[in-house]
């Protein structure tokens, strides 16, 4: 099932989301980063943030839905677009269709919202989130290629509603 998070599964959230990220090869420790991805509180007080739960109400991943460039996540200023940001789905549950889920729940959001398009950014070593994003036909959009912090590029991605 996914729905909102709850504030009581904020703290959870956000550690899955540090460990699935930091998980990764090649990933570039980045603290101050790292901290902004386990405070989900902040981010569900001005977005969308979504969870994705099994049968017994376990968390196994989230996503932040941001609906349009105004919003203070949005790191784009493209008119019409929607973001997805922070997905990360728990160790033992990936492989499993849950990030599929969760990304399909923004596309279908971002419809609702009346968005044009979804943007988003993602780093080189985030390969199996490549593979999710052109799976549901994002493309890959080197124009909004960027990069934040020196050594962490960031690679955009877009899927035309
Ligand atoms: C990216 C991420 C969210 C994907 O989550 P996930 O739940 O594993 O995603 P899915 O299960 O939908 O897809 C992953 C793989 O499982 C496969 N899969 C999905 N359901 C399956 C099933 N029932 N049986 C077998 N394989 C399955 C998919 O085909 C896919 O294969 P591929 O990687 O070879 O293309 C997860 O890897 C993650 O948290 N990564 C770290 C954080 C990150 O990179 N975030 C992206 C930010 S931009």
């Amino acid at each position: 099932m996914i729905r909102p998070v709850r504030p009581e599964e904020a703290d959870e959230l956000g550690a899955l989301t540090v460990a699935a990220y930091t998980a990764l090869p090649g990933h570039v420790e980045e603290p101050d980063y790292e901290a902004e991805l386990a405070d989900v509180a902040t981010r569900a007080a001005v977005a969308d943030v979504l969870v994705a739960i099994d049968g017994d109400g376990t968390v196994l991943g989230g996503v932040t839905f941001v609906p349009d460039g105004d919003n203070p996540l949005a790191e784009h200023e493209i008119a019409g677009a929607s973001t997805i940001r922070m997905l990360a789905v728990a160790g033992h549950a990936q492989g499993q269709g849950v990030g599929e889920a969760l990304v399909r729940a923004c596309i279908e959001r971002a419809r609702d919202v009346g968005s044009q398009h979804i943007v988003l950014h993602s780093t080189p070593w985030m390969q199996a989130a490549h593979r999710l994003y052109e799976r549901l036909g994002f493309a890959r959009r080197p124009d909004l290629d960027w990069t934040p912090v020196p050594d962490i590029p960031l690679l955009g991605f877009s899927l035309d509603l």
